[in-house]
This record gives structure tokens, C-alpha cells and sequence, in this order.
């Protein structure tokens, strides 16, 4: 009996403290769901994607130094359009020449918006109105810049002579330098960073700037810097879960650089209005001067402002500075690896050229392999392989699936640079995939290292001029040669917003045909 009341007292005991937990329990339950359910749910006809961890997402799928194998894997699952969860983010990601298209180009209206979200826009524009051309919305702002800007550059001489004046002056600096380095191993990597921001530069602030100088060595490291800390796992980490951003971590360094760099921008501003003559430009500062002037006379509405063009000025020399670097960096790398790519573009150069003193843009139409193989190394380089984000201005639909408004989209500019069924040979170093049985160049569709649609690189012109300039020029007098002590060349590049190959160093021969 005893035992029996025991156990009736325990059971009833029990029975009290269930009475209290179980619907507490159930009501955390319910709650969690829910929270689980808003965080990871996927919109009626989304595209697919891995099931979501909370808070996670799918971030566990992913090695956030290099997720590229990863994200194959889910591409290969999920199709062209899938969609991840970043965190507590959402993207859709695109993948092949159809979709991105379609995406791009014939849907251009829905999906050529910008997230101000994102943590480089936050870092780089804090304010509103000034949100510069890359990362700004797409909005009359945005177009009326980038017009301004495109019909600025062509100003300053793209496609004229003077751009290529520019761009073999500094390219001369880089013989000279290699020259000195008589044939033994040098470090590329900052030659190069130098000379294409100093090409920018000379558009920008008409200035040639030392590498000694304060203010290169600044932007130099600066660019190197805040690129680590975006692409890294910290500004990963600050897109996908808001509440840490709150917190003193790693990625307020980057806020702290961007702030600097205005106030760099700032210093050459009043700098130069004390020798600006209005009408008589020298650089895109002053027109854009002028412009904002004129558009203020004529009362026109106008989104131009001097904040804006300080966030103008950030984004032309940080987007043509990395890319293009970068982009000769691979190649030379390329060149070392496959010596007979290299020769035969030597010796196409050698008959076009003759003894003409320098090469120009005009000599293009010539060069059949040399652009072949230029194009190759853009291709193989693949410097931008995730495009910049793209979001989207309304509600849409993309091969059948629904995509809502303002969903981060994704374009995988390396999947179609690629992509098979495209190219003769997708996964070969190949100049061949330029050219067609009669040796001419050709450039198939699927070739869009720039992205494409109306947010299109906005200097693909002066890119493609110095990647043309700069190697032709390079080619004629150097045979560049890996160092016999180096191991095997590594073509893997460094994943990031701008991929780089691995450092290295290159031995620069003297070519003797050439005094
Ligand atoms: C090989 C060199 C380069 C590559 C591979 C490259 C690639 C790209 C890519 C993929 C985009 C994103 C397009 C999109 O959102 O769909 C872009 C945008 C942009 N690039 Fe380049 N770029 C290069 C050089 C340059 C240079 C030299 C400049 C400087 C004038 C520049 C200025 C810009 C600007 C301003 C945008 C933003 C356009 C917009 O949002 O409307 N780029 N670039
Ligand atoms: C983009 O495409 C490439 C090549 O197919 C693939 O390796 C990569 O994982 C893809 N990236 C994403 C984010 O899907
Ligand atoms: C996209 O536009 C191109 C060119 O205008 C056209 O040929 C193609 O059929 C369009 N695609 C779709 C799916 O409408």
C-alpha cells in the first residue's frame, strides 16, 4: 500500500510539473517553428535549393575561404536557377548563357537593381544620396551617372589617341622596370596594381602618381585591405546574420579604410579648385564640375552632387584597378604556362608591327591570335566570377520559377565563361575558342567576362585597350619565362569578388630581335 501511495504520490506530483512544463514546452515548440519556418521558408514556385539550417542557412554547405566546389555541387543538383540561404539571406543564383540572358538582357527591367544591404555599399557609400555608380539603385540617378561618366571617358580620349598615349606611358614605366630586373625573378603583383590604377588616375585626377607617392601607397594597400576583409569570411558573415553587425568585429576595419579613403578624395578635391578653370576641364573631376554647374544654371534636375562625385570617383578607381590588374596578372601566368601561346602571339606581333615604333589599338584587326588569345585569358581568368550581386525591382519570373522583388540575384558569369557546349574546349587554356577554321577571330555569345545587359562593365572599353596595349607592348620585348626554381606554375586562382592568381614571380628576357 505504502509503495502503492509512493507511487501515486510521485505519479501525481509528476502529473503537476507536466501540467506547467507541457504547455510551456509546446508553446517554445510552436514558436521555434514558426521562427524556423519564416527564416527558411521559400516562396510558392521558388527555385530550389538545399534545406536550411537556422540562422545558418546553408552556410554550413559552404567552405567560406573557397565555397566555388560547394556551390558546383548544388548547381549540379538544383539546375540554373537554384537558390541558397546565406545566413538568414536569400539569393538566387543563375547559372549558363540561357538564364543569364534571359535574366540580363531580355528581362533587363526586373533584374538590374542593387541590395543597399549590402555590406560594401554600407562601408563604401554610408550615405544615402551618394551611393556612387556600381552599388547605386537602379533609378534616373544611376543612369543619368552612368551616362555622364561613358560620355566623359570617350572625352578624355577612349578610342582616341590620347587614351592610348596614356596607357603606353605607363606601360613604359613597366619595361623600364623589368628591364632593370635583367632577366632575374621579380614579383609582379604590385607593378601591375600600380600601373592600372595610375591609368585611372590620370582620367580621374589627370596625375601620374610615384609609387613612392603617399597617396598611391595609400590607395594600394587600401584596395588589397578592403577587398580581403568583402570577400573574406568576417564581410560574408556581416551579409548574412544583421545581428552581429552590431558588434566590434574584424569588419569595422573596412569602415574605417572607406572613411579614410574619402578623406584622401576630400584632399585632392580642394586641392584642385584652387587651379579649376570652369569650362576649360582637364580631368573628370572638372567636367563633372561643370556639369553639375551647368545643370544647376539651367535649373534642369539634376542627381549630381559633390558627395556623388566623391563616391563616383571610389568606384572607377577601385573597379578599374583590381579587375584589370588582375586580369594581366593571369595572363602573363597563362603565357608562362603554355610558352608556344606565347611565341606564336610574338611572332604575329613581330609581321604586324614591323618596325613601327608602337603598337595601337588599330592593330587590333591584324591580330587574330593575339586577340584569340587575349580574350582566352579574360575567359580562363574569369577576374569577376560571381558579376557584382544584382537584386531584383519587382516581382518576376525566371524559366517558370517566381522570384519576388528585391531578392538578391546572383549571376554566375563563371559558369557560362565555362560553360560546355559553348566553347570548343571549356576546361583547356585554348585561344582556338576564338577563332574559327579560317583563323579569324570570332567571339562567341557565351564570352562575358563584363557581365552583360545595361549594367554591363561600364569600363569594359578602357579594359579591353589596356589589356591590348599593355601585352602587345610587354610580348614585343620580353620573353617571359617561370623561374626554373618555382615548382610548377599553379593556376588555381584566389577566390574573392575579384579572383587573383597565386603570387608568383616571372623572369622578363630580353627579346633579341628587338633593340
Ligand atoms: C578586365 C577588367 C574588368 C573586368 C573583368 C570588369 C568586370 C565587371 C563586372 C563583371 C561588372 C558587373 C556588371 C554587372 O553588375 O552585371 C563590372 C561593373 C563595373 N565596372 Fe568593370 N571590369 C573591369 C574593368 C573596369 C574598369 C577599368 C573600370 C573603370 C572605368 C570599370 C568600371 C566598372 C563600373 C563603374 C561598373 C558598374 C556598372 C554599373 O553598375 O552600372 N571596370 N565590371
Ligand atoms: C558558378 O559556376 C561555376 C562553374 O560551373 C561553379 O564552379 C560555381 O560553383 C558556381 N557558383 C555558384 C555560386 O553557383
Ligand atoms: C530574348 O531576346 C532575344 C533577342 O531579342 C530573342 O531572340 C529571344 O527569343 C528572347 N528570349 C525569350 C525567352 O524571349
Amino acid at each position: 500500500v505504502v509503495s502503492d501511495c509512493g507511487q501515486y504520490m510521485a505519479a501525481e506530483h509528476c502529473y503537476h510539473s507536466h501540467n506547467v512544463m507541457v504547455p510551456l514546452v509546446l508553446f517554445l515548440a510552436a514558436a521555434l517553428a514558426l521562427w524556423v519556418y519564416f527564416q527558411t521558408h521559400r516562396p510558392k514556385n521558388f527555385p530550389p535549393g538545399p534545406p536550411p539550417i537556422p540562422v545558418l542557412g546553408n552556410l554550413l554547405e559552404l567552405h567560406l575561404e573557397n565555397p566555388i566546389a560547394d556551390l558546383e555541387r548544388l548547381a549540379k543538383r538544383y539546375g540554373n536557377v537554384y537558390s541558397i540561404l546565406l545566413g538568414t539571406r536569400r539569393a538566387v543564383v543563375i547559372n549558363g548563357v540561357g538564364a543569364l540572358k534571359e535574366a540580363l538582357v531580355n528581362k533587363s527591367a526586373d533584374f538590374s537593381d542593387r541590395r543597399e544591404d549590402l555590406f560594401v555599399r554600407r562601408a563604401a557609400h554610408p550615405k544615402a544620396h551618394a551611393p556612387g555608380v556600381v552599388l547605386s539603385p537602379y533609378s534616373p540617378g544611376w543612369k543619368e551617372h552612368r551616362r555622364f561618366i561613358l560620355a566623359t571617358l570617350r572625352n578624355f580620349g577612349l578610342g582616341k589617341q590620347s587614351m592610348e598615349q596614356r596607357i603606353l606611358a605607363e606601360t613604359h614605366r613597366v619595361v623600364k622596370l623589368l628591364q632593370q630586373s635583367d632577366g632575374k625573378p621579380v614579383d609582379p603583383q604590385s607593378i601591375f596594381h600600380h600601373t592600372s590604377s595610375n591609368i585611372i588616375c590620370q582620367i580621374l585626377f589627370a596625375k601620374q602618381f610615384d609609387s613612392e607617392d603617399e597617396f598611391m601607397k595609400f590607395f594600394t594597400s587600401f584596395f588589397r585591405e578592403t577587398s580581403k576583409i568583402i570577400n573574406g569570411p568576417w564581410g560574408m558573415l556581416y551579409d548574412s546574420i544583421p545581428s552581429v553587425r552590431y558588434l566590434p568585429l574584424p569588419f569595422n576595419k573596412a569602415f574605417h579604410l572607406f572613411k579614410m579613403s574619402h578623406e584622401r578624395y576630400l584632399e585632392k578635391f580642394i586641392e584642385n579648385k584652387k587651379t579649376r578653370v570652369p569650362g576649360k576641364p582637364r580631368h573628370f573631376i572638372d567636367a563633372y564640375l561643370d556639369e553639375l554647374e551647368k545643370k544647376k544654371r539651367g535649373n534642369t534636375e539634376s542627381l549630381l552632387s559633390e558627395d556623388q562625385l566623391r563616391a563616383v570617383l571610389l568606384d572607377l578607381h577601385f573597379a578599374g584597378t583590381d579587375t584589370t590588374a588582375n586580369t594581366v596578372l593571369s595572363g602573363l601566368l597563362y603565357l608562362m604556362k603554355y610558352p608556344h601561346v606565347q611565341e606564336l602571339c610574338q611572332q604575329e606581333i613581330d609581321r604586324v608591327l614591323q618596325d613601327k615604333p608602337e603598337v595601337s589599338l588599330e592593330d587590333r584587326v591584324q591580330m587574330p591570335y593575339v586577340q584569340a588569345a587575349i580574350h582566352e585569358i579574360q575567359r580562363t581568368a574569369n577576374t569577376v566570377p560571381l558579376s557584382v550581386f544584382h537584386c531584383t525591382t519587382r516581382d518576376t519570373d525566371l524559366l517558370g520559377y517566381s522570384i519576388p522583388k528585391d531578392e538578391r540575384i546572383i549571376p554566375n558569369l563563371s559558369s557560362v565563361l565555362n560553360e560546355k557546349g559553348q566553347w570548343k574546349r571549356p576546361d583547356e587554356f585554348y585561344p582556338d575558342n576564338f577563332l574559327n577554321e579560317n583563323g579569324e577571330f570570332v567571339k562567341p555569345e557565351a564570352f562575358m567576362p563584363f557581365s552583360t545587359g545595361p549594367r554591363v562593365c561600364l569600363g569594359e572599353g578602357l579594359a579591353r585597350m589596356e589589356l591590348f596595349i599593355i601585352l602587345v607592348t610587354l610580348l614585343r620585348r620580353f620573353r617571359f619565362i617561370w623561374p626554373e626554381d618555382a615548382g610548377e606554375p599553379d593556376l588555381t586562382p584566389v577566390f574573392g569578388v575579384t579572383q587573383t592568381p597565386k603570387p608568383y614571380r616571372l623572369r622578363a628576357q630580353i627579346r633579341s630581335s628587338l633593340k
